[in-house]
């Protein structure tokens, strides 16, 4: 399909293939239901897709390596990690889109390796917002209903894009052409015409990605808040992590095509397992570790900063003069970078509570700071 200057220049990007897929899952669900997952609705404790020890090469590249992940019915799930790192493989392996080199990919507890996209219970929202630029909202968000056998009455197909709509807060739109929304509202008809469907899980391939930061903030919490809604599980491709800390239950955090860790945005902030994750999630401080394969980290908002050294608390495991070096007022925190003879530059952030009794220490400052042990985290540089 080709775009106009104008659809393109409002990234109206459509992947044909995986678009023709996507169709296909449409009209191939209800099928589905009857024959491969009878019985309806998922165990709130089953895992609604499984990955058992998947690897995807293409060529001598592996995007996928030996990876096992288990997503939970209801849960909201981010994979996190840089560009190239295998997330949209992932995916796509879990759509149906790829099928692995090597490993199993179940869903429902059911083994559907080797099964195409359109027999699996599950939707994808791309990278792009791949929408057919000719057709109104609600012929884009019906398309996957019309294509089924038997087709669905006009009536249930109008009431099922008016509920569909509804779920993304654009009732009454339904008749517009895609090239008169805005960037926000075409990433919610995308959604819808994924929703429709009632996905068992609805994969979002950077849905956010092309938006601006304000519609961005707003799109998350509306992302949250519809997942609550429908209940469906959300399984969110990202390669932000605040996104990704604020929006899930669990975050999986991968690097070169391996899972690195998985666990809740709290886990992952406070037990990171090695260096990678410390410095991907949250913004952290590395000092020299006891051994050269070690690091010492410390979140910035742990570190305590005085006055001077015989003004810090009590009870601290390091205690060092700093100075400082810069100040950035970021409303209810202040973050300083501060340099110690012992320890190097580091980043500390104090929040505004401290700093209405401590006052505000300004660059060229010399200073003190110090953290409790228990603040500490001995690192693999792995
Ligand atoms: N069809 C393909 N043929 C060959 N190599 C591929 C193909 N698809 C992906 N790759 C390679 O696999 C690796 C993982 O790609 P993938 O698209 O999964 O990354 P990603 O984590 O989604 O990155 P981004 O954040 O940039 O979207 C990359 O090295 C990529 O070049
Ligand atoms: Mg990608």
């Amino acid at each position: 399909m080709r775009c106009s200057g104008l659809m393109a220049e409002r990234k109206l990007i459509v992947p044909p293939d995986d678009v023709a897929s996507m169709i296909d899952t449409a009209a191939g669900l209800m099928e589905l239901q009857e024959t491969i997952f009878p019985g309806g609705l998922v165990a709130q404790d089953q895992n609604v897709i499984e990955f058992r020890q998947v690897t995807k090469r293409f060529g001598t590249v592996a995007a996928v390596a030996d990876n096992n992940l288990s997503v939970k019915a209801g849960e909201f799930l981010s994979i996190l990690g840089p560009s190239g790192c295998g997330k949209t493989t992932s995916l796509r392996m879990m759509a149906g889109f790829e099928q692995p080199t090597s490993g199993e990919v179940f869903i429902r507890g059911q083994n559907v390796t080797g099964v195409p996209a359109y027999r699996r219970p599950v939707n994808m929202v791309f990278q792009h917002y791949a929408l057919f630029p000719h057709l109104s909202v609600a012929d884009n968000v019906s398309y996957g209903l019309r294509q089924r056998t038997p087709r669905p009455s006009a009536s249930d197909i109008s009431k099922a894009v008016d509920e569909a709509l509804a779920m993304v807060r654009l009732d009454g739109y339904g008749k517009r052409r895609s090239y008169e929304l805005s960037g926000g509202q075409l990433q919610r008809v995308a959604l819808a015409r994924a929703l429709i469907n009632r996905p068992a899980v609805l994969l979002l391939d950077e849905p956010l990605a092309a938006l601006d930061r304000k519609l961005r903030r707003d799109m998350q919490i509306e992302l949250q808040n519809l997942q609550r809604d429908v209940g469906i599980t959300f399984l969110l491709v990202t390669h932000d992590q605040e996104e990704a800390l604020s929006m899930s239950d669990r975050v999986c955090v991968m690097r070169e095509g391996k899972i690195v860790q998985t666990g809740s945005p709290r886990e992952l902030y406070d037990r990171p397992v090695n260096r990678y994750v410390a410095d991907f999630v949250g913004k952290t401080n590395f000092f020299k570790g006891p051994s050269t394969d070690e690091t010492l980290s410390v979140r910035p908002e742990m570190i305590e900063i005085a006055a001077s050294v015989a003004r810090l608390p009590e009870g601290l495991a390091a205690r060092v003069p700093v100075k400082v070096l810069n100040r950035i007022f970021l409303g209810e925190h202040t973050e300083y970078r501060v340099a110690s003879e012992a320890l190097g530059e580091f980043m500390v952030m104090a929040p505004r509570k401290s700093e209405r009794e401590a006052g505000v220490y300004d660059i060229g400052d010399m200073i003190a700071a110090g953290w409790r042990a228990e603040s500490e985290r001995i690192l693999p540089n792995t």
